[in-house]
């Protein structure tokens, strides 16, 4: 099956995108490990990234019979986006909410997430394992 690796605002900046914060690596070089760990477990990974929320919505509806699962890095519309959140409880795939950062660690904005509560897993602070992580987990839930 294939699974469908979402990013979302700003992550096409990363790699120069308040390094300190989310590391060196690009979104290419994010974009390369995750396919490549989903090819490792069996899948193929079908990468977007897009700055607009209607793209992220539509991505994810276009995902209901042709993707197993998705990993989603929603950014800054993790905290701002009802639309996602239900998009993601509409489609009904197994979701992986995923962050770069600890955003427990950062401003109170970064604390509460519209998504986590239809996803599946949550998986923050990691670094960019954090996507690798998402497709060991939908590894061992899909049969
Ligand atoms: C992020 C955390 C968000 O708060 C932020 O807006 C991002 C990236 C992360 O991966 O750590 O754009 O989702």
């Amino acid at each position: 099956g294939t699974l469908l690796i979402l990013n979302g605002p700003n992550l096409n900046l990363l790699g120069t995108r308040e390094p300190e914060i989310y590391g060196s690596a690009t979104l290419a070089d994010v974009e390369q490990l995750t396919t490549a760990a989903a090819e490792a477990a069996g899948f193929t990974a079908t990468c977007l990234q897009s700055n607009h929320e209607g793209a992220l919505v539509d991505a994810i509806h276009d995902a209901r019979g042709t993707a197993v699962g998705i990993i989603i890095n929603a950014g800054a519309y993790t905290h701002t986006s009802v639309a996602l959140r239900d998009a993601i409880a509409g489609v009904q795939l197994p979701t992986v909410e995923v962050h770069i950062s600890n955003v427990h660690q950062r401003e109170e904005f970064r604390h509460h997430s519209y998504l986590s509560s239809v996803c599946s897993t949550i998986i923050i602070g990691a670094g960019i394992h954090g996507y690798e992580l998402g497709v060991n987990y939908l590894d061992k839930t899909l049969t």
